[in-house]
């Protein structure tokens, strides 16, 4: 364990599903053994879309039930609300006026957004709000504010905190080292998980196998992965099967290389690996699933660990901002 700082953002957008465990829960619970880890739900985030109270609320608890659920030590991590540190929005102000505007009007979920009311003949910033546009902008101050070595994100993310990166820099020139820059950590082997269909699993393909489905759901989703035609005896091609990407990661590497060589043998029908995959997943979620239910029924206790996590961050939090504000000349 040394003294560097990993931290990242969980975005409370739905409920989390095993391309999430693999891509981005499970790396930074492995990151939390040898750093000291932040990790926080980043509730303020998500209201540049979800405008609905209740539904906040709900994937807020609904995240750190996960977390806690999957083996988050929150005496080790310190595990937050966004929107219970002040000093992340008393930042974002001060961070706003060293952010190029061009550098906001280049990052991609604005542009996306942009080029896709240009395609449909809109006015280029119709339906857009200030919040989106500002994204990368409280991005930077969640990071920033903790002196953050190490950034475990996926691939969409990167360029946030490149983004991240000037912004720091910037503010440096001006008034010497006050910012550490941070480093994006990328799992390149796990990025791409595909989903049901084979496109990459995600909510908006409504695609997804869910970590916590009960067994007769997970059963199903599991089935429903698209393969090829190719009957039993017939070889396959076990890096362009959807159901061997995801087998894969869950296996140990001995099984995995043995179902590799069947693959390519001959013998093997889809319907016998799928059924594989289920147990795997089922064993490998089943505590977790049980826990997750328990604490989705103790919105008190999830407080209460999130209020702790909160105390132990603004420990650093609060003399970073006080200097800042000396830095600045706002004391
Ligand atoms: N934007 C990130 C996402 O959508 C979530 C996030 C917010 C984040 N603040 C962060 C990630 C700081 C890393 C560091 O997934």
């Amino acid at each position: 364990m040394t003294d560097k700082i990993t931290l990242t953002g969980i975005k409370p957008s739905g409920t989390p599903h095993i391309g999430n465990y693999l891509g981005m829960i499970k790396p930074a619970l492995e990151l939390a053994e040898r750093y000291q880890a932040l990790y926080f739900i980043a509730d303020y985030h998500a209201l540049t879309t979800v405008k609905d109270a209740a539904t906040l609320r709900r994937l807020t608890y609904d995240d750190a039930a996960t977390w806690l659920a999957l083996g988050l030590d929150p005496k080790r991590v310190i595990f937050y609300r966004q929107s219970d540190i002040p000093e992340v929005m008393e930042l974002t102000w001060v961070l706003a006026c060293f952010t190029a505007k061009g550098l906001l009007n280049r990052a991609h979920a604005y542009k996306d957004a942009v080029d896709e009311n240009i395609a449909a003949g809109l006015s280029p910033d119709e339906g857009i709000n200030a919040g989106l546009f500002c994204y990368p902008v409280l991005m930077a101050a969640d990071i920033l504010l903790f002196g953050t070595h190490f950034v475990p994100v996926g691939q969409d993310q990167k360029q946030h905190i490149e983004i991240t990166r000037d912004i720091a820099q910037a503010f440096n020139k001006n008034y010497g080292d006050v910012f550490t820059l941070p480093e994006a950590v990328i799992q390149e082997e796990v990025m791409i998980i595909p989903g049901l269909d084979g496109r990459k699993m995600s909510k908006s393909y409504n695609n997804v196998i869910p970590m916590f489905a009960p067994p007769n759901q997970l059963r199903k989703a599991v089935m429903r992965i698209v393969t090829d035609s190719r009957k039993p005896e017939e070889p396959k091609d076990p890096d362009r099967d959807n159901v061997f990407a995801i087998y894969r990661h869950f296996a140990s590497p001995e099984d995995a290389a043995r179902v590799r060589e069947k693959y390519l043998k001959g013998g093997l029908a889809y319907s016998e690996i799928k059924t594989q995959l289920y147990e795997l997943l089922e064993q490998k979620f089943r505590e977790a699933r049980k826990r997750y239910e328990e604490l989705m029924t103790d919105w008190g206790y999830l407080d209460e660990v999130l209020a702790y996590g909160a105390e132990k961050a603004r420990k650093i939090a609060v003399p970073m901002m006080d200097r800042v504000r000396k830095a600045v000349g706002i004391d």
